[in-house]
């Protein structure tokens, strides 16, 4: 990725912490966020290298310090993942989290060394967290899962953990290099700890990681009901809703007023109006974000999809070549609709509350394929129909997804044919 005109200089973010601390749902959210952004980057996870070097059952012994025979293999392993990744960013990846403990100064180091050797820049992301309640909560929800404890007892695998985790304690040494880079992340965000941070990519990280937390709350994700252009097939523009999409907007409300917490319910809006009057009926005061106003047609808004194809050809076939970067004249792309949703993305991580987001097909593309990790250039590609609310639950790393159609599902004018075939269209 080019950025202020130059090459993103390579980074290694080196996860560290206690087992249990939540440092693989923080890698997997850095990484999810910063492939959605467009920066190509890669998780090096070294409990996976171990697993699928010595199997996954090994008890606790194998993670005694003082063991020399087990301790050897561990640092093989280690180190043969450390090898993977600075392969990979000089092979031109742009940016690789390495998901281990990294307790020890020592091997910080070693890491540090390594990288910086072939010009890779080093950020330490520490996740630290004294609070037992959370500790357990980490071992029961996440760890018990992880084919390290498949068909062991419950109780057993708690007490073989907790002897990992003491093992792992004996030699902890929290991050305390003044001259590196890093973030220390305290009680799941209480408190966050920056040292040597300088930069655009490390600001935008940093901002990333002091809104984040692990609070589990739903998210629904919804177009605006159909609106007077869905009918006439035309793009973009601001039209009020249709009969159809007022009933979409009564149903809606009935439907989300049956979810549990809903006196906690945030919504969110564009400023247009199809999005304003399909909140409505919530007897929630939504929030209007221009930020999720629909992809900018430019001067495209307002016409067919047949109309562009007979008086702008060439535009569109350049869409229909690639539906990702194609910029409409005076208007946006897709891959501009995804920075402009940047700030939305941080706040939608900071929110602790159940949220509903009302918007419109780009956007609920480029929002569902952070949410759900998947590639940007599937984005514009992913089927949202409308009248179809997304919900998303998270689950210990991600969402589990169940959609729920509304109103019967008559053709969506705007997912016409045309937009199907030789205009792509999820
Ligand atoms: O047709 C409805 C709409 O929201 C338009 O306003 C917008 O231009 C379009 O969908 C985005 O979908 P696509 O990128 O598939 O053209």
């Amino acid at each position: 990725m080019i950025y202020e005109g130059q090459e993103l200089p390579k980074h290694a973010l080196v996860m560290v912490g206690l087992p249990a601390r939540g440092k693989t749902y923080i890698a997997r959210k850095i990484a999810r966020y910063l492939s959605w952004l467009g920066y190509d980057t890669r998780t090096f996870n070294v409990g996976e290298y171990r697993r699928s070097q010595v199997g996954a059952r090994q008890p606790a012994s194998f993670f005694d310090p003082d063991d020399e025979s087990t301790s050897g293999v561990r640092e093989a392993i280690a180190r043969r993942a450390l090898d993977d990744m600075v392969g990979w960013l000089i092979g031109g990846g742009e940016v690789a989290i390495y998901d281990a403990t990294n307790t020890e100064k020592s091997r910080r180091d070693a890491i540090w060394q390594r990288c910086h050797a072939v010009g890779i820049q080093v950020v330490f992301v520490e996740s630290i967290c004294e609070d037992e309640r959370v500790v357990e909560r980490n071992v029961r929800d996440n760890k018990l899962r992880s084919p390290d404890y498949a068909d062991v007892a419950p109780e057993e695998a708690v007490r073989d953990f907790r002897q990992r985790i003491a093992f792992y304690e004996r030699n902890y040494e929290p991050v305390d290099e003044p001259d590196r880079s890093y973030v220390k992340i305290i009680d799941e965000g209480r408190q966050v700890v920056v040292n040597r941070m300088a930069g655009y990519f490390s600001a935008r990280l940093m901002f990333f990681l002091m809104n984040i937390h692990p609070a589990r709350r739903k998210i629904w994700l919804t177009r605006h009901g159909e609106s007077v252009f869905n009918t006439e097939e035309r793009i973009g523009g601001d039209s009020d809703l249709s009969a159809r999409g007022l009933s979409y907007a009564r149903s809606l409300a009935d439907h989300m007023l049956k979810q549990p917490k809903t006196d906690q319910l945030v919504v969110w809006t564009s400023t247009l109006k199809r999005a304003v009057q399909t909140a409505t009926h919530l007897g929630i005061r939504p929030v209007a974000r221009r930020a999720l106003d629909e992809i900018d047609a430019g001067i495209c808004d307002g016409m067919t999809y047949e109309e562009i194809k007979r008086d702008l050809p060439e535009e569109f076939s350049a869409r229909r070549g690639d539906k990702f970067r194609y910029r409409y004249p005076r208007g946006e792309s897709y891959a501009d609709v995804i920075q402009r949703l940047e700030p939305i993305i941080v706040d939608l991580e900071r929110q602790r509350h159940p949220i509903l987001v009302v918007a419109h097909q780009a956007i609920i593309r480029a929002l569902y394929g952070y949410l759900t990790g998947r590639p940007q250039e599937e984005c514009p590609h992913v089927p949202i129909p409308l009248h179809t609310i997304v919900e998303l639950t998270p689950t210990a790393y991600g969402y589990e997804e169940h959609r729920v159609e509304l109103e019967p599902s008559l053709p969506d004018r705007s997912d016409a044919p045309l937009s199907m075939g030789p205009w792509p269209q999820g």
